[in-house]
């Protein structure tokens, strides 16, 4: 029995994730049709059958059977946007062993934690990857990061870039060397799995500084995120559908691997930055490509948007008949923008709510739901979702309130990674008694029962879309010699939706500096990532605080705006 909120789906239903995404379609017609096209930033083009992607797949499930990868071990994959992260992935699911995919963009403390959390023996990555027609230097990264992490006892290296990098005897292997081995053999068989066992860990950032690996399974995962893609994008075999994330996040998880190739279509990839060499890249991919389905985010739409109407007008768009977004709320401008110019007045924008916690989308139109510019609209099909107070009664329409989900669906979080009861805290707690799940969203509900989400409650910050923890980037200032206390707030900004603004209070004998700003600046890249650097430091003497010491982040977020502080009783000094 599932006990809340541990609860269970499909038990003792046998499956495999891969099995479905890849090896069932091998014996129908599927087998000749494209399975993923993919074209790098630099112009190199590859596409893949499903019968060519199925003997990747099973190659490379070999190789790492060979290197000692058993059912239920770990693997960390650190990779570029090529078809082989999502070739790792497949073949982690087929052989039982759970992926934990760490984003290009973090570090290499980011990634040690990471890979010492999850325990892996064996990390995917490659020598490089392109964008805006620079390497970014993952191998180095990685080597970094291996040095601090003493359970990893080898590494896969895929060469993209081909640039000179560190290849340690004994440690490190070529992908396309072992792929050459006897031992990869075209024919793997496919690990029978509980409809419960993990499929992947992937990291994400929550209220306290250690990120946590959200855990989902291969049964209801797989039913949950191919449903919703099916309904909600009218999904056809001859779409050409691309989901312009990256695999790294729970967007590319779900909507660039396994729900378009469980549902047999033809998944695109595009490799780098969208205005490399020119801001018309996207469009140029749209027209040559034919794509029919763009699903993105508005801050990738405000950016383009920035550089005017022109670009896109030199290109056929004609081929699309429908746009995602998802992320963070999409700004009236932006989405007039998408639908007019992108989408010619002719396609519906499908804003999609959902988590990494939970798998798929859950509040989203379906293409025949009438649009608000702004509002994902309503719940998806079987999901009961409300927006309420904190004692749990179901706030009136224009109310702002909490977001929860009263009913537990198939692709929900199942814990997380090694720590249960941080899953029930962080999820369970505040609507214990009536077993709700709390989102950690605000949202207010219009009178047609439209759900308009406004933003985190919690002290998580969006940054382009991206998710991180206020308590990640001040870890990550205090660890910078100078700095003795650090505080982080959102500011809301055009372009990316918000930026980071951070108050340090230095140590004795330090006095704060442009050059001190830019020193701590490069720390954050380097021990957090490029996306955690703040927009701008401000060196204070104090930080607002409540008598029992906490941080009033509302405070600081108020005098960063300019806006009344309002009440400050609980305020220490
Ligand atoms: C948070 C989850 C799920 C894929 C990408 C983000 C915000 C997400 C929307 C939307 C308003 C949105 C929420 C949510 N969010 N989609 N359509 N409208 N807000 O996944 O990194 O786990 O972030 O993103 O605040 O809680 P994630």
């Amino acid at each position: 029995m599932s006990a809340i909120p541990f609860y269970k789906w499909f038990v003792g239903g046998k499956t495999n994730i891969a099995l479905n995404a890849v090896d069932r379609h091998v014996k129908t017609w599927r087998r000749n049709k494209l399975a993923i096209i993919w074209e790098g930033e630099n112009g190199e083009k590859r596409t893949y059958s499903y019968w060519r992607l199925y003997q990747e797949v099973n190659k490379f499930a070999n190789v790492l059977r060979s290197m000692g990868v058993r059912k239920g071990d770990t693997v960390t994959i650190y990779m570029g946007r090529t078809p082989e992260i999502v070739i790792a992935m497949l073949a982690c699911a087929k052989i039982g062993a759970p992926h934990s995919v760490v984003y290009g963009g973090f570090s290499d403390q980011a990634l040690a934690d990471r890979i010492a959390d999850a325990k892996s023996k064996v990390v995917v990555t490659s020598d490089g990857s392109w964008l805006r027609g620079k390497i970014v230097p993952l191998k180095n990264v990685v080597d970094e990061a291996v040095q601090r992490s003493p359970v990893v006892q080898s590494v896969i290296v895929y060469k993209r870039t081909g640039q000179e990098i560190n290849m340690e005897q004994g440690r490190d292997y070529w992908w396309h060397e072992l792929m050459a081995l006897p031992i990869a053999s075209n024919k793997c068989e496919t690990e029978v799995m509980d409809a419960e066992d993990p499929l992947f860990i992937l990291y994400t950032s929550g209220t306290t500084g250690k990120p946590k690996g959200i855990l989902h399974t291969h049964g209801g995962y797989q039913v949950y995120t191919s449903t919703t893609l099916e309904w909600v994008f009218d999904l056809k075999d001859e779409d050409r559908w691309w989901c312009a994330a990256d695999p790294g996040w729970i967007t590319g998880h779900s909507y660039i691997v396994y729900a378009p190739l469980i549902l047999g279509a033809t998944s695109f990839i595009y490799e780098g930055a969208p205005t490399y060499p020119y801001p018309d890249r996207w469009w140029r991919l749209v027209e040559e490509y034919g794509i029919t389905v763009l699903y993105t985010a508005p801050t990738a739409i405000r950016g383009l948007m920035r550089f005017g109407d022109a670009w896109p007008a030199r290109h056929d768009l004609s081929s699309l008949r429908l746009l995602g977004s998802v992320g963070e709320p999409i700004n009236p401008e932006a989405w007039k923008w998408f639908y007019k110019v992108i989408g010619g007045e002719r396609c519906p924008i499908m804003d999609t709510w959902w988590q990494t916690e939970t798998g798929g989308f859950v509040i989203t139109p379906l293409p025949s739901v009438p649009l608000k510019p702004g509002s994902a609209t309503r719940p998806f099909p079987g999901q009961v979702v409300d927006v309420v107070d904190e004692h749990g009664n179901s706030c009136e329409a224009g109310v702002e309130g909490k977001l929860v989900i009263k009913r537990p669906w198939p692709s929900m979080l199942r814990t997380v990674w090694g720590d249960p009861d941080r899953y029930i805290k962080q999820y369970w707690t505040d609507y214990a008694q009536q077993g709700w799940y709390l989102a950690g969203d605000s949202a207010r509900k219009d009178a047609d029962g439209y759900i308009w989400v406004i933003g985190r409650i919690d002290d998580v910050i969006k940054v382009s879309g991206y998710r991180l923890g206020t308590a990640e980037i001040e870890s990550g200032l205090v660890s910078y010699r100078d700095v003795a206390e650090a505080a982080v707030i959102a500011v809301p900004d055009e372009l990316k939706g918000s930026v980071i603004y951070a108050y340090c209070i230095l140590n004795a004998g330090s006095t704060g500096s442009d050059e001190l700003e830019k020193a701590i600046k490069k720390h954050i890249r380097e021990e957090v990532g490029p996306i955690a650097v703040p927009e701008k430091i401000e060196f204070v003497t104090t930080l607002p605080k409540t008598r029992s010491g906490k941080i009033m982040r509302r405070v600081l977020k108020a005098r960063a705006q300019g806006l009344p502080e309002g009440d400050l009783s609980t305020l220490e000094d």
